[in-house]
């Protein structure tokens, strides 16, 4: 049995591409490398194309008749990049999902898992979100994901494409085998530029402590990429149970949304505390105001996540944070390579 992973030589969907063929299931990634890395897909079925490109899906479709699904990770994904320049965001995340939900109909393939994100959610007082919270996208990135989802969902009620949409938020470490991780050397985010300040011996800026949680620090939902990939291959293996293809008029929608989270997330304080655990005490942080644009940020429930897939975080921050800065060194060896 095969699945189809668009974006698969991505940092997440090439961890998942490892994640299903450690099950048995064997990937076929389709990729356009804008951003992935060719590397990534290396020891996999792969074709580099755009998952617009009609042809090249009727081509992968016939090849591959045991193609049971396909796991939708194509993006682009860079927020300030999506408010900058939303035409070339919306063309790739909504306008070329457009096409592939069309490719996949005319190919008679029926299940998707879309890699979504939990960013379009208003969080609620005690900034968790859960699958009912509203939606209040704050971006053109977060927009496209959000409109491409409705679009999804329109498709699954009137074509008989079955979409399990998995939402989370920030995904870090690395595969623990270290066969794939970021292809950023410098991620934004703040375990990113933790990682920077102590390789450069400097100390880290926690930007903001008056926030209104646990303590007084913005609090993020990290969760490790390798738990991430596991929720997909559950979402796969119990698609039958999640979406039967026989549904009772009326009853039981063809499109599903599973949030996947730790349920508790992770301040920065805490992030800075798991980090000495792993590199020792003498790794320094300060306190500075918070900038402007800075928000206090949201964790997702994992309840239904649990219901439906069996699925809760088996790493700890801990394990997510060695395994990033295993992956960094690594990293460094394949580039000299
Ligand atoms: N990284 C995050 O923080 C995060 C959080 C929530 C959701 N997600 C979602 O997870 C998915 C994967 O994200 P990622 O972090 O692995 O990003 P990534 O940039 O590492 O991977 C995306 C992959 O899609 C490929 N791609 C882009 N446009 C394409 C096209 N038109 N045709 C074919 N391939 C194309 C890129 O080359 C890349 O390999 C995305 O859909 C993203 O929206 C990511």
């Amino acid at each position: 049995m095969k699945v189809l992973i668009t974006g698969g030589a991505g940092f997440i969907g090439s961890t998942i591409a490892s994640a299903f063929a450690e099950r048995g299931v064997t990937p076929v990634v389709l990729d356009s490398l804008i951003t992935g890395r060719q590397e990534f897909a290396q020891d996999k079925i792969f074709y580099q194309g755009d998952i617009g490109d009609g042809p090249l899906l009727d081509e992968i479709f016939a090849r591959h008749p045991d193609i049971a699904g396909v796991v939708h990770c194509a993006a682009l994904i860079v927020v300030p990049d999506s408010m900058r320049d939303p035409h070339r965001y919306y063309q790739v995340n909504l306008a070329r999902t457009l096409d592939l939900a069309g490719h996949l109909v005319r190919n008679g393939c029926d299940r998707m898992i879309f890699a979504s994100t939990a960013g379009m959610y208003r969080p609620e007082s005690d900034l968790s979100v859960t699958e009912e919270s509203a939606l209040e996208p704050q971006n053109p990135y977060t927009r496209s994901k959000m409109m491409a989802e409705l679009m999804l969902a329109d498709f699954a009620a009137a074509y008989g494409l079955r979409v399990v949409s998995l939402r989370y938020l920030n995904p870090i470490g690395a595969d623990p085998r270290l066969r794939t991780g970021l292809q950023n050397s410098k991620p934004t985010h703040a375990l990113g530029k933790m990682i920077q300040c102590y390789e450069e011996g400097e100390p880290f800026t926690i930007t903001g402590v008056d926030w209104p949680t646990r303590d007084g620090t913005a609090v993020r939902d990290y969760i490790h990429v390798w738990d991430i990939a596991r929720a997909f291959y559950e979402a796969f293996d119990r698609f039958e149970t999640i979406i039967p293809p026989l549904r009772p008029a009326g009853e039981g929608a063809a499109y599903q949304v599973v949030n996947l989270g730790t349920g508790g997330g992770t301040t920065v304080r805490e992030l800075v505390g798991a980090f000495r655990e792993v590199v020792g005490e003498e790794f320094r942080a300060v306190e500075a105001p918070a900038r402007p644009g800075d928000v206090v940020g949201a964790f997702v429930n994992p309840d239904k996540a649990w219901e439906l897939l069996r699925w809760k975080p088996e790493y700890t921050i801990g394990d997510a944070i060695r395994h990033s800065l295993q992956w960094a060194e690594r990293r460094r060896e394949l580039d000299v390579a």
